[in-house]
């Protein structure tokens, strides 16, 4: 199943998180993954896992034209000429000659450059270097700079999403500009959403696990998510959401979890620096 973006591309419905695995242990997880079936592959130039990415991708045999390879510039890379480096170093340690989707990881408010590191993706998508290009973890006002400054609207946000922080108004954003939504740590890991009541009722009423209502959760929002697993069990588990349907009062129950206090892992975009 694929997910249609505002450019003509498409990409599929659930993706692979590779953070954090590194070395032989993302080779392996990556490799197991593409076995599974996964063929959207999320990595970063701040994961340090590119190399292996491309690698597992080699190995596995699968076409190369089957893949969709995202991976993201770091925030001391926004300057312009940094940003383009930075995506032909993604390219090279990945061994490919075009990026599939190429993100910007965070605004990062203190270098204050992320229009820049925007107009050199909206040249590299010119130039043919990347096929599709978006942001990650940007705020409304953050999506408005770079659409202001150069009239291109990112087809991607990769955000923070799972049932403790639903992202309802971002998302609905989202769909006024047409930009698809992208969920990193879809699961809320850690964070015991399992356990919870919509999510336990949801999964029971239609025999999966709750971690498959989740995930199903996520697809009929129209999110993309792209859980990391590195056992080959959970990873076709987590690809498995295709044979029930949940019901709008448990789409909504599970929403509803969300935290008044916001509860995320990660910080929030205003403030949180990742270099
Ligand atoms: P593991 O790699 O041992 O499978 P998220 O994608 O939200 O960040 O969550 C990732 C975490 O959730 C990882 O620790 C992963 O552990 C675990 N996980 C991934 N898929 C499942 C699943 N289907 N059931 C239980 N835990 C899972």
């Amino acid at each position: 199943m694929n997910t249609a973006l505002r450019d003509g591309a498409a990409i599929p419905e659930i993706g692979f998180g590779t953070s954090p695995l590194k070395g032989k242990d993302a080779i392996r997880a990556v490799g197991s993954a593409i076995e599974a079936g996964y063929r959207l592959i999320d990595t970063a130039v701040n994961y340090e896992n590119e190399s292996e990415v491309g690698e597992a991708i080699r190995r596995s045999g699968v076409e190369r034209a089957e893949f969709v390879v995202q991976s993201k510039i770091p925030g001391r890379d926004h300057a312009y000429d940094r940003a383009v480096a930075s995506v032909r170093g993604s390219l090279s340690r990945l061994g490919l000659d075009q990026l599939d989707v190429g993100l910007i990881h965070w605004p990062n408010p203190s270098v204050d450059l992320y229009a820049d590191a925007w107009r050199a993706l909206v040249d590299l998508q010119r130039d043919g270097l990347v096929r599709v290009i978006g942001v990650s973890n940007f705020h409304p006002h953050h999506l408005a700079r770079i659409v202001d400054v150069t009239g291109v609207v990112p087809a991607i946000n990769q955000v923070e999403m799972h049932p403790y922080f639903p992202q309802v108004a971002l998302r609905a954003e989202h769909e006024r500009l047409g930009i698809i939504t992208e969920a990193w740590s879809p699961l809320g890991k850690g964070m015991n959403a399992y356990g919870e009541a919509p999510v336990r009722d949801a999964a029971a009423a239609h025999g999966v696990s709750p971690a498959q209502a989740i995930l199903r959760w996520h697809v009929q929002l129209g999110s993309v998510p792209l859980p990391k697993s590195e056992n080959p069990q959970r990873q076709r588990e987590n690809l498995d959401v295709y044979g029930f349907t949940l019901t709008d009062d448990e789409l909504a129950a599970i929403t509803g979890l969300a935290r008044a206090d916001g509860r995320r892992f990660g910080g929030d975009p205003d403030t949180h620096e990742e270099m």
